[in-house]
């Protein structure tokens, strides 16, 4: 396995990924030229985008907290983990229970190339990484089975990766499926860059996306979002602007967020 540092890397770093752009906008430094460049561009497009994917990691660590205090969820299943960085899934669950247990999947290398950072778990819990691909579902939930019991409630976390799947490998199905393997009382949390929240930046920023990067973005707006959610139980506040899912604070809630995000229970 990679260190992931910049000599030889068992990856092509002459295309853009958005892994690498994403860690580009969140301050990170795992990140090379044509990522650095895409990542610019989408700036230039939309200026927020900078606060728009650190709200996105403040709903995810909100959302974790809330599925294991306040809920009880002990086990997670997070797919389009990205590089790791600040408060990643198990870092903020396993700080409320030590005993929690998080399976993460992403289908780049590079992030594959950080599993190990992913892997530190608590004594008490487990973490395991699967490289997969989210238009696998059937992969990953094999795969997950050797960390997580799926006759006990599991939450799937879907942050900010729907958008990576276009709609003819009909994500809704994707979703579906994961769902369909967990138990009453499991959990979907996800968050979705939104067509219809600065409408004509998120444009601009799509296109940039689409011609320079390797992976091809699908921006959707509130009811294609809400859909996803289709069949669960949406909890308070709703699907909602990210950084308006319970904020901390005014200031978490005043932050820009280009992002639908929500949390719905499975009856
Ligand atoms: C924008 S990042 C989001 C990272 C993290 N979930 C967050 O919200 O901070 C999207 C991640 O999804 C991964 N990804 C994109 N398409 C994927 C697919 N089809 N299967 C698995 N992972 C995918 C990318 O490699 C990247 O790491």
């Amino acid at each position: 396995m990679s260190s992931g540092e910049a000599e030889s890397p068992e990856y092509d770093t002459s295309v853009a990924h958005i892994a690498r752009v994403y860690d580009y906008w969140l301050g990170g430094k795992d990140n090379y030229a044509a990522d650095r460049a895409v990542a610019e561009q989408v700036m230039q497009a939309y200026p927020d985008i900078v606060y728009s994917v650190r709200a996105n990691r403040a709903f995810l660590a909100r959302v974790a907290r809330y599925l294991v205090g306040e809920v009880g969820i002990r086990q997670f299943l997070d797919i389009g983990t990205g590089i790791p960085t600040a408060d990643n899934t198990h870092e903020v669950a396993q700080s409320v229970a030590p005993e929690c247990r998080v399976v993460y999947v992403d289908n780049d290398p590079i992030v594959l190339s950080h599993a190990r950072a992913l892997l530190a778990s608590d004594p008490a819990g487990v973490t395991d990484y699967i490289d997969a691909d989210l238009r696998d579902p059937e992969q990953i939930l094999a795969g997950a089975a050797r960390v997580l019991d799926f006759s006990r409630p599991v939450a799937v976390m879907l942050m900010a990766i729907l958008q990576h799947v276009g709609d003819e490998d009909d994500p809704y199905q994707v979703v579906s499926t994961l769902m369909g393997a967990v138990p009453p009382g499991s959990y979907l949390a996800l968050s979705h860059p939104a067509k219809d929240i600065d409408a004509e930046a998120m444009a601009k920023m799509a296109d940039s996306l689409n011609k320079m990067m390797a992976e091809k973005v699908t921006f959707r707006d509130r009811p294609a979002v809400a859909r996803f959610f289709g069949g669960l139980e949406l909890v308070e506040p709703g699907m909602v602007q990210a950084s308006k899912w319970r904020p901390a604070n005014d200031a978490e809630a005043a932050s820009p967020a280009a992002l639908w995000g929500g949390v719905a229970r499975k009856p």
